[in-house]
């Protein structure tokens, strides 16, 4: 099988995508006649998306999220950490050669997930994987697809010595900071150490544990302001509390109940991915995955584990069949008889549940809107 061609310009703005749809188009047209895939060098992922976030990250938890964030008694949130988190998180300087970063695969324009079906990374190596969104992760209590990290210290370091992901070494990457002044001084403001191992993950989660999204008007509805909804999205909001069955596992206020299931995504694909069985070994962990977060789910298209389902709406179809046939299948998962125009419901629905937060501010403005605190309902 051929891998699909990606083609990657680097230009700034929102003209990025009609532009690659564009050239591809045309490329596309051009190749086919030939019989040939055009294989386009030298700038391919992965891109490295400027810091366009909001100046101002540690604000007040969003409408509609809990008090249940984890966060650990020896890295409370403070403006110093979160500064220093958020320069590394854009920071080529933590891969081998230099020319990516986890928001390479984390894009804050798609809610910190990247519109390829399989991360790209250092040298255009490809994972197995789909880049997860972080939206929300301060209430995750697992991470990873597979549930394999139990914390975002813990999961933090990991990218960096990964050879699809940054491709470098946790020692390569601390001798790299020590060895920046500007580095040393950011460290010893925020952790009163040096920069070590340890403070690098602790950073890099602290960081992460702002990436908020809520105040959706899906929130907004749910406090009590019916117009917040259309009526299509409020009877797509019925379907997913009855029998679409989506809150049996999208459930809570952050739309996951943080546990793995086997929804048969891929089943049956080679090289078959196991899931959560290539870490415990255990039978019933076969083709186990977890629950991703539905919040801001609109942006992070495609989605799954490995990104093999490519609109909301087809991710809707796929439960609709009740999920992907195997013998590891969760129970909770069964056909769900929705007609065409309730798919479209329950798919509006979901469109609703994106957040309030702009992640990706105007390039030519210094200044922020701050988030419309007026009209929560
Ligand atoms: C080459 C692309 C790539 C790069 C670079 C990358 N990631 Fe990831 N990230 C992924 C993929 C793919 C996964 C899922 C892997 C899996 O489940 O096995 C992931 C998973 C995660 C998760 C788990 C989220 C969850 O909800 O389970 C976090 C957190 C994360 N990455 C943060 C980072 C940080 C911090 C960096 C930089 C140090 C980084 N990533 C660099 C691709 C990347
Ligand atoms: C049995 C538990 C379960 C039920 C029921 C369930 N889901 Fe899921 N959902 C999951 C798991 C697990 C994944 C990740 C599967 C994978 O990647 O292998 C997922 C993934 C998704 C994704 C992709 C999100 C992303 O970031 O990639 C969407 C969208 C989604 N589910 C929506 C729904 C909707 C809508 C319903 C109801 C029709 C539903 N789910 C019912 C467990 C469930």
């Amino acid at each position: 099988m051929v891998a699909p061609t990606v083609l990657r310009l680097r230009i700034g703005g929102g003209l990025t995508a009609s532009l690659v749809l564009f050239a591809g188009t045309i490329l596309a047209i051009a190749f086919a006649g030939l019989g040939m895939v055009p294989v386009i060098h030298g700038d391919e992922r992965p891109l490295l998306p400027p810091d366009r976030l909001p100046p101002v990250l540690l604000g007040e938890v969003p409408l509609g999220l809990g008090d249940e964030r984890q966060i650990p008694d020896d890295n409370g949130l403070t403006a110093p950490r979160i500064a220093l988190g958020r320069r590394l998180f854009f920071d080529p300087v933590l891969s081998a050669d230099r020319s990516a970063a986890c928001a390479s695969c984390h894009d804050p324009a798609h809610a910190f997930a990247t519109p390829d079906p399989r991360a790209i990374g250092v040298g255009g190596a490809r994972g197995r994987r789909n880049s997860p969104a972080l939206m929300n992760r301060v209430y995750g209590t697992s991470f990873f697809w597979d549930g394999r990290a139990a914390t975002l210290e813990e999961q933090a370091l990991l990218p960096i010595g990964n050879k699809i992901e940054l491709a470098s070494s946790v020692d390569e990457a601390v001798a790299r900071l020590q060895a920046d002044t500007s580095y040393v001084r950011q460290f010893r403001e925020a952790y009163g150490g040096e920069v070590t191992a340890d403070n690098l993950a602790k950073a890099l989660a602290g960081f992460q544990r702002t990436l908020l999204s809520g105040d959706s008007r899906a929130d907004r509805f749910q406090a009590g302001d019916a117009s917040a909804l259309t009526p299509n999205e409020r009877v797509g909001l019925w379907i997913f509390e009855s029998r679409g069955g989506c809150w049996k596992c999208h459930q809570g206020r952050n739309y996951t109940d943080e546990r793995l299931h086997n929804t048969g995504v891929s089943w049956g694909r080679q090289p078959l991915d196991l899931g959560r069985f290539e870490v415990t070994g255990q039978e019933q962990d076969r083709g186990r995955f977890k629950t991703p977060t539905l919040r801001d789910v609109a942006k992070s298209a495609p989605y799954m584990h490995d990104g093999s389902i490519a609109t909301l709406r087809d991710v809707v179809v796929f439960y609709n069949q009740g999920g992907g046939q195997n013998p590891h299948r969760d129970a909770l998962l069964e056909p769900l008889n929705l007609s065409d125009h309730e798919i479209d419901l329950l798919v509006a629905f979901l469109k609703s549940l994106t957040g309030s937060t702009q992640w990706v501010t105007p390039s030519d403005s210094q200044t922020v809107t701050p988030r419309d605190e007026g009209d929560r309902g």
